[in-house]
């Protein structure tokens, strides 16, 4: 295991590529309607009690874990005992699973921002040309082969050269136009109708586990703690760096910025609903969340603004391009840990791992873009199950494997906020505790869980047992 040559230029630069890996595609499309669909603002209880007893201290664990171990989770947890690595490959592997479907949703983004700029939707019908897009292999090939080759170049680019620069640029751009876009839809007509469909309170509803499961399981996703991309964000940092701060603050610019965006994507859903004279949101029959709302919902509503066709292209490429920037930082991350796992491991460069990580996961791409259909079940496993089980290990890991209180003695002296027992007592009871209950929760309830979820399940361990098991290349450091 090789000390990591490249590093951050700034301090800003890490928290920004964070923030970057942080914010993405949920951010718009799953953290609003969440709310609305689970008590409105009475959701932000449940939301911030996970942000607190599990998002945070978890992205802490793994910025200490990262900067600790100079590495990725990989060879942090094989330092920690060798058995524990394939964990780490797991953890990798299944990071690098997600790329392989976010990316062609990306292409799709990417397609759209073409779209945008002639307002394609407006003869066909916005519903009518998501459709089309994702029957057509080709159509979708475009966007998805410009975002594979922005993103490959800027991995490969390296850490300060392409990643920090990435986001240095895309976050500010990313907040500036949504701050556009949520300026345009508060101060549309019937504006505040929307709002008020996102953010009243109806308490009654925490009565339902479901809305706490939903909370807990949005956080890990949201804040992209999955054992992988911000545990090597963290590693280039050079020792002796302040980390907890930088994670709180990572933590709040992202859930800050899903309920910032929620004004915007409400103010139009009220603005459509004045239009059509409807009394509920339901009532419109457009989806209100997920893909449906930003390939089919807000292409429509672009055309119903005021100001014509020339306002459409100007907002629908806006969101397009809000869109793409958050979900590109995200990809971004994805690959990186990647990249450094094999890395430490077999000593490959950077430019060799990026273009392998590329290639393959635009050939892995492919199927998706052919079977739509596969997204759902792999992002059940991958996204979302997988997530939980190996953040619990993670904890358990760093909670009982090793020492937390080691871990905290390492960060406290450089700690703009000091790390107390209470993240011991969080890393070690809450969070397994609350993965635990998540886990067994979604397992029993949901009807996703198919065949082919089960089957990449099985391919990833076996894939990780076969990369845990070969020979470690580099020079071992400890
Ligand atoms: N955290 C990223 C997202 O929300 C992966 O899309």
């Amino acid at each position: 295991m090789t000390e990591s040559k490249e590093y951050w230029m700034r301090r800003r630069g890490f928290i920004l590529a964070a923030i970057g890996s942080a914010i993405g595609l949920g951010n718009i499309w799953r953290f609003s309607w969440l709310a609305y669909r689970n008590g409105g603002g009475a959701f932000l209880v449940p939301y911030f009690i996970a942000l607190l007893s599990i998002g945070v201290p978890l992205l802490i664990l793994e910025f200490l874990l990262g900067n600790y171990f100079q590495g990725s989770s990989v060879t942090a947890f094989k330092k920690i005992r060798d058995q524990l690595e394939i964990i780490g490959w797991i953890a990798i592997l299944d990071v690098f699973i997600i790329g392989t479907y976010y990316s062609v949703v990306l292409g799709w983004v990417m397609d759209y921002i073409g779209y945008s700029a002639v307002v394609a939707w407006k003869d066909v019908g916005a519903g009518d040309l998501f459709g089309s897009l994702i029957a057509n292999p080709w159509l979708q090939l475009i966007g998805f082969t410009i975002t594979w080759f922005i993103t490959w170049i800027t991995v490969y680019k390296g850490v300060s050269g392409g990643i920090e620069r990435a986001s240095t640029f895309a976050i500010p751009v990313l907040w500036i136009l949504s701050a556009i876009l949520v300026i345009r839809g508060i101060t549309l007509p019937g504006a505040d109708v929307g709002i008020n469909w996102y953010l009243k309170p109806d308490w009654a509803r925490l009565a339902d586990g479901k809305v706490w499961i939903d909370a807990f399981g949005q956080i890990l996703f949201t804040l992209s703690v999955m054992a992988g991309p911000l545990v090597v964000y963290a590693k280039y940092m050079p020792r002796n760096s302040e980390l907890p701060n930088s994670a709180w603050i990572t933590a709040f610019a992202n859930c800050g910025f899903s309920f910032f965006f929620g004004f915007a994507t409400w103010g139009i859903i009220g603005y459509m609903m004045s239009l059509q004279g409807a009394t509920t949101p339901a009532d419109l029959n457009v989806p209100l969340g997920g893909a449906g709302l930003a390939f089919v919902t807000i292409p429509t509503a672009t055309s119903l603004l005021p100001g014509g066709i020339a306002v459409a292209a100007v907002f629908g490429t806006m969101f397009f391009v809000i869109l793409w920037l958050a979900g590109y930082t995200s990809l971004i991350s994805i690959v990186e840990p990647v990249h450094a796992a094999l890395n430490e491991k077999f000593g490959t460069s950077r430019k060799f791992n990026v273009t392998l990580i590329t290639i393959l996961s635009y050939i892995f791409g492919l199927a998706f873009i052919f079977r739509v259909d596969l997204i759902d079940p792999v992002d059940f496993i991958a996204g979302s199950t997988n997530l939980v089980w190996v953040v619990l290990l993670e904890a358990v890991i760093a909670g009982y494997f090793y020492s937390l209180k080691k871990l905290r003695d390492y960060a406290n002296p450089y700690a703009e906020l000091k790390l107390g027992e209470w993240f011991d007592f969080l890393i070690r009871y809450v969070v397994p505790i609350i993965m635990g209950i998540i886990l067994v929760y979604g397992l029993i309830s949901t009807d996703t869980m198919s065949p082919i979820s089960g089957l990449v399940l099985i391919l990833l361990i076996i894939a990780s047992t076969v990369l845990a098991g070969s020979k470690w290349k580099t020079i071992e450091t400890t």
